[in-house]
């Protein structure tokens, strides 16, 4: 075969290659150590000065065309495969995301973040401390001693005595309240805080869990009284269930971090035989307060006689149940989608005061 048929032969093959295992098969064909322009180039060994003068120039010039149109036609079979690829492979962002499952804030969650609204407008900042306790933050500060009955009032879970730091044995916490603690140990009076947070009791039916939620309110300050408590918890209560007809009894109580101790009930009416908050057809308890022990204040190095406050707390998830209509409170943990979807809050509905602080 004559040198310029080859050539034809050859840039035809690569004109024809349609995919780049093609076009490899052509170059091997050509430029392999078997390939029909490899042997032409063995054959100038052989050739005498005058015929390589001639033929030299001749294939080299075969080889060098043959080099420029594989690449340059590998470059096209490459960039075509690039093209495909995008527009086989492109995701369209304007779908609608209709069937997709969709997650909701739990009511818990929800109410906490209703909670911080309505009272972060009153001046309180939030607060927190730790789940597992040792047992002077949440008893023996707070005015309960070793041998005080309110220690077996709580059903506590206790930790094994070889888990004891610095000698305080260690507790799941009761409640938020040593929380109180810790914030009055830790930063200077005037203090206004919240402390939202899971607590633990050995208790288990169906208004009671072993796990669940508590809110803890404090206030320390001068001249702090029994008014400045009810003031606080009538507009966090008119705020919390958005009726202006929210009526408070306060009841006398005993806690032994508070004296005096309040119990407070908020009245209901009774609407087509369920039970709706407002007005004073009956009463509901829904928290416990009063004005922070003497002991308490000067457990955590405060001197009472210059600083006095009050203290309250209650439960989150009673409180959700009484707004939002629940009525089993182990369904609050189970984690069922069909009851998140249905007590369940959208989460770009954030809570807001002058938007409703109710989804
Ligand atoms: N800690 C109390 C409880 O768990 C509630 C409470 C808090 C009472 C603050 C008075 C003051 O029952």
């Amino acid at each position: 075969m004559d040198i310029e048929t080859l050539q034809t032969d050859l840039m035809a093959a690569i004109g024809s290659a349609d995919t780049l295992e093609a076009l490899e098969a052509v170059r091997v064909s050509a430029l392999g150590k078997q390939g029909s322009v490899s042997a032409l180039l063995k054959t100038m060994g052989g050739m005498s000065p005058e015929e390589r003068q001639t033929q030299g120039p001749i294939i080299n010039g075969l080889r060098e065309s043959i080099t420029t149109a594989l690449t340059a036609k590998k470059a096209d079979l490459e960039t075509a495969e690039l093209n495909r690829r995008l527009a086989t492979e492109r995701v369209d962002m304007t779908l609608p995301a209709s069937d997709v499952p969709r997650g909701t804030v739990h009511p818990v969650s929800q109410v906490m973040d209703e909670l911080a609204e309505i009272f972060a407008d009153m001046g309180f900042a939030v607060a927190e401390g730790p789940e597992i306790e040792d047992d002077w933050h949440n008893f023996t500060a707070l005015n309960i001693p070793e041998t005080h009955p309110a220690r077996a009032m709580h059903d506590t879970f206790y930790f094994p005595d070889d888990m004891a730091r610095d000698g305080q044995k260690m507790v799941l916490r009761t409640h938020t309240s040593p929380v109180q603690i810790r914030t009055m140990t830790s930063q200077e009076p005037p203090i206004r805080i919240i402390a939202p947070g899971r607590v633990y009791r050995s208790d288990s039916d169906a208004t009671h869990t072993p796990m669940f939620h508590q809110i803890e309110g404090l206030v320390i300050d001068k001249g702090i009284h029994l008014g400045h408590l009810k003031w606080t918890l009538e507009t966090f209560l008119k705020a919390y269930f958005e009726r202006e007809d929210v009526v408070l009894r306060l009841r006398p109580s005993y806690f032994p971090f508070t004296e005096p101790s309040v119990e407070v009930d908020v009245g209901y009416s009774v609407i087509n035989g369920k039970r709706v908050i407002g007005g004073a057809e009956g009463w509901m308890e829904v928290l416990g307060s009063g004005m922070v022990h003497r002991k308490v204040i000067e457990a955590c190095g405060l001197d009472p006689d210059v600083w006095q406050g009050f203290a309250f707390g209650t439960g989150v998830d009673r409180l959700a149940m009484l707004k939002y209509g629940m009525d089993d409170l182990r369904a609050f943990f189970d984690g069922d989608n069909r009851w998140l979807q249905h007590y369940g809050f959208n989460a770009l509905d954030v809570p807001t005061l002058s938007g409703g602080v109710g989804a």
